[in-house]
C-alpha cells in the first residue's frame, strides 16, 4: 500500500480536529431544568425512616449548569436548603451555620401543602441541598445531595442582575475630603468561570498532534 502524501495526512488532522470539535459536548445548548428525583419528587418517608429516592444517585447521573433550574416537587413536610458551604451540608442542620451560608427557599405554611420549589442555579461549582426538617433528621436519612455546576452557556440576563450598589453619600462641593469609594463594598454576583473546558480541549488537541507525529 501506498504511503499517504503529506497533504493528505495534513486533511486527515484537520478532518479529525473538526471531528473533536464537534464532539465536544460541554457546552450544552439550551438551559435544562431538573426535576429532582424526577418523577418520585423531593419527599421523606416517615413511615420507613428514608427518603423516597436516592438523591445522591439522581444528581449523579445529572449534569448542571449556571442558568439551569432545580426543581423541587414536594410539599411543605420538607425544607429545601441551599448551601455552598460544605461544612453546613455535612451537619444537616442550619442552626450553627453563618446566616449568609444557608437560604431556605418559602416552604408554605399548612401542614402537607403540595409545593413546586424552583431554584435557578447562579453559582459554579459545588452547590449543597438539604431537608432540615426533624432537626436535621430526613438529611441523616438521604434528604441531602450535591451538585457541582459548570459554566454551561453562563447565567441569562434574567438571573444575572447584580445588586445595587451601596449608597455612597455625595462629597461635600466645599472641602477636599476624600470620600471611600463603594467598589471594596460590591460583591461579585457570580463566581468568573473556569477555564478548565479550554484546557481540556487543549490538551486533546495537543494529544493528537503529538500522536501524529509517532505515526507519520
Ligand atoms: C424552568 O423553570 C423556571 C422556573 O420555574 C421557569 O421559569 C422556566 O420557564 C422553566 N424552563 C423550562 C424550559 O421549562
Ligand atoms: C412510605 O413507604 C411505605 C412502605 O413502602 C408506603 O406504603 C407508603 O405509601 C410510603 N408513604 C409515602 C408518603 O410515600
Ligand atoms: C431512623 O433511622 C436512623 C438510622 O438508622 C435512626 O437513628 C433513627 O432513630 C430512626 N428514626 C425513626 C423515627 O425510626
Ligand atoms: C462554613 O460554616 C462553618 C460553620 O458555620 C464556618 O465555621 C466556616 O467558616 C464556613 N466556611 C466557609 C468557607 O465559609
Ligand atoms: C406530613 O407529615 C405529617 C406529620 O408527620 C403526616 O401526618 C402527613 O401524612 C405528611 N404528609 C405527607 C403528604 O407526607
Ligand atoms: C484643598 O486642596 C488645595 C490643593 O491641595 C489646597 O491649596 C487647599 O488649601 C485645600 N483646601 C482645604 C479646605 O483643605
Amino acid at each position: 500500500m501506498a504511503k499517504p502524501s503529506p497533504a493528505v495526512l495534513n486533511l486527515a488532522v484537520i478532518a479529525l480536529l473538526i471531528g473533536v470539535a464537534a464532539a465536544d459536548t460541554s457546552s450544552p445548548a439550551a438551559y435544562t431544568n431538573h426535576t429532582v428525583g424526577a418523577t418520585t419528587g423531593w419527599f421523606f418517608n416517615a413511615t420507613t425512616n428514608t427518603s423516597s429516592a436516592d438523591y445522591s444517585k439522581w444528581a449523579s447521573d445529572q449534569s448542571f449548569n449556571l442558568g439551569d433550574f432545580l426543581i423541587f416537587k414536594t410539599n411543605s413536610n420538607q425544607t429545601v436548603i441551599q448551601t455552598y458551604n460544605e461544612t453546613t451540608f455535612r451537619s444537616c442542620i442550619t442552626d450553627d451555620a453563618l446566616d449568609s451560608d444557608t437560604f431556605e427557599y418559602d416552604g408554605g405554611n399548612a401542614i402537607g401543602e403540595a409545593l413546586t420549589v424552583p431554584v435557578p442555579l447562579t453559582v459554579e461549582g459545588p452547590n449543597y441541598y438539604f431537608s432540615d426538617a426533624d432537626d436535621g433528621a430526613q438529611c441523616a436519612q438521604g434528604m441531602a445531595f450535591e451538585i457541582v455546576v459548570k459554566h454551561g452557556l453562563g447565567l441569562p440576563p434574567s438571573l444575572n442582575q447584580p445588586p445595587p450598589p451601596p449608597y455612597v453619600e455625595p462629597p461635600p462641593s466645599d472641602s477636599n475630603q476624600t470620600t471611600p469609594t463603594s467598589t471594596d463594598q460590591q460583591q461579585t454576583f457570580y463566581r468568573a468561570g473556569s477555564a478548565r473546558g479550554a484546557n481540556v480541549r487543549t490538551g486533546v488537541f495537543l494529544f493528537l498532534l503529538c500522536g501524529f507525529w509517532v505515526l507519520v
